[in-house]
C-alpha cells in the first residue's frame, strides 16, 4: 500500500464557518456605515483576514489608517471567536470523520492546509484535532492562496512529495494553489465554481472508499 499525503482545507471543507465570518464582517461594515452582502462574502472564501478587510473597505469606498486597520481586524476576530466558542461536533460537515478514519486506517498522511489563524481552536472545538498528523495554518505562511506555500509546507510536514499529495478545497484560490503545487485537487462544492479542480464533489458523502483507494494506489 502506498502512503500519500491528504491535505484538507478547513473552512468550507471540514466545517462551515463562512456564516460566522459573514456575521462578523457584516457587523464591522455596518459600524463603518455601509452594507456587506452574502455575495461579497462568497468572494472572501480562502482569502486571508487582512486581504478580506482590505476588500471590504474597498467595496465600502473607505480607507483607514494602519492603526485603525489593525484595530478593525482585532474587533472582527473577537466577534468571530465568540461564534467559534459555541461550536461543537454537530458542525462537522457530512462524512468528514468517515473519510479521515478511512485514511488513518490505511496509514495515509493527514495534514491541514488552511489560511485561518484560528484553525487549531476550531479543530479543538469540534474534537478533530487528534485526527491530523500535521496542522499548517495562517500562522505558518507568508504568502496567501493561490500561492502554493501552505500546501507545500503541509506536504513536507507528513513527509510526502507534492506529486504524492491530494488536496480537498472549497475555494477557487485554494484549488489554484493545489494545482500550482503539482498536487491532485479535489473541489468540494459547486462544479460551476470549482471547474479547475481535477475532481469535484458536492460534499464528502459523494466520496467513496473505492475512490480514495484509487487515489492511494495511483
Ligand atoms: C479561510 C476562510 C476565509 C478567512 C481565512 C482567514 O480561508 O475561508 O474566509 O478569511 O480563512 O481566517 P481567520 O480565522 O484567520 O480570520
Ligand atoms: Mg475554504
Amino acid at each position: 500500500m502506498h502512503r500519500k499525503g491528504f491535505i484538507f482545507d478547513l473552512d468550507g471543507v471540514i466545517v462551515d464557518t463562512a456564516k460566522y465570518h459573514f456575521l462578523a464582517w457584516k457587523n464591522l461594515a455596518k459600524n463603518l456605515g455601509f452594507d456587506f452582502t452574502e455575495a461579497q462574502n462568497e468572494q472572501l472564501k480562502g482569502v486571508s483576514r487582512a486581504d478580506s478587510l482590505q476588500k471590504i473597505l474597498n467595496w465600502g469606498n473607505t480607507s483607514v489608517s494602519e492603526a485603525k486597520f489593525q484595530e478593525l481586524m482585532t474587533l472582527k476576530n473577537t466577534e468571530y471567536l465568540g461564534y467559534i466558542d459555541k461550536m461543537d461536533d454537530s458542525e462537522i460537515l457530512v462524512d468528514v470523520p468517515r473519510v479521515l478514519d478511512f485514511l488513518k486506517a490505511n496509514n495515509q498522511g493527514i495534514s491541514l492546509g488552511s489560511a485561518s489563524k484560528n484553525a487549531r481552536k476550531i479543530l479543538e472545538k469540534v474534537h478533530l484535532l487528534p485526527k491530523f498528523d500535521a496542522i499548517v495554518d495562517g500562522n505558518d505562511v507568508s504568502k496567501a492562496k493561490p500561492d502554493p506555500e501552505v500546501f507545500l509546507i503541509a506536504a513536507k510536514a507528513v513527509n510526502c512529495k507534492p506529486e504524492d499529495c491530494i488536496v480537498f478545497e472549497d475555494s477557487v484560490a485554494g484549488v489554484e494553489a493545489a494545482n500550482l503545487a503539482n498536487m491532485i485537487s479535489i473541489g468540494i462544492g459547486s462544479k460551476d465554481v470549482l471547474h479547475e479542480a481535477d475532481y469535484i464533489f458536492k460534499d464528502f458523502s459523494e466520496i467513496s472508499e473505492a475512490f480514495i483507494t484509487e487515489l492511494i494506489n495511483k
